[in-house]
């Protein structure tokens, strides 16, 4: 039975280097579009930052791309959509993500978080979730990838 809500079977795939994950990333840049949500998680370390770095230089974004850890969100102007990246580790409340003008970034940006359990509730159902976990050498990290409802097509363009 199908519950309301239901998000695609999530998958996994290894990724032995960088060089996968940077592949992956550019696999999923042109599935991208305004309003989508992309979830970072993961350990300190597994990569979240690298992977929205790939996204956001495979969409013609600059060489320079920071981590956002103490600004919390790094915005890009780029065309046809702008993207924000943001880290919310600092983040005390949820509710401060308002003050990052957040839900401008999710009706008209496509927006990457990292640490994006830290908006509770404030966190859209209809999301990208991207999980990294550290594999059994110093390179190799296992992506999981999950989906609400707009993604159902688009994962399986994903699968690998
Ligand atoms: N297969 C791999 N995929 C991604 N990164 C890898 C891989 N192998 C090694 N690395 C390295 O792991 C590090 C990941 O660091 P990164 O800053 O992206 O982590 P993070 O998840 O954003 O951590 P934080 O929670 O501190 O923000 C980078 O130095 C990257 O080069
Ligand atoms: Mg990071």
């Amino acid at each position: 039975m199908r519950r309301k809500n239901s998000r695609v079977t999530p998958h996994s795939q290894l990724l032995p280097a960088p060089s996968a994950t940077r592949a992956l990333a550019a696999r999923l840049a042109p599935l991208l579009r305004a309003g989508d949500i992309v979830a970072l998680s993961g350990e300190l370390g597994a990569g979240k930052t690298f992977f929205a770095r790939a996204i956001i230089q495979a969409l013609g974004g600059p060489e320079e791309v920071p981590s956002p850890t103490f600004t919390l969100v790094q915005t890009y102007d780029l065309k046809p959509v702008p993207v924000w990246h943001f880290d919310l580790y600092r983040l005390a409340n949820p509710e401060d993500a308002y003050e990052l003008d957040i839900e401008d970034a999710f009706s008209d940006a496509i927006s990457l978080i990292e640490w994006p359990e830290r908006l509770g509730a404030l966190l859209p159902d209809d999301r990208l979730d991207v999980d990294l976990a550290f594999g059994d050498t110093e390179e190799a990290r296992t992506v999981t990838l999950a989906g609400g409802p707009s993604w159902t097509e688009r994962l399986k363009a994903l699968s690998p």
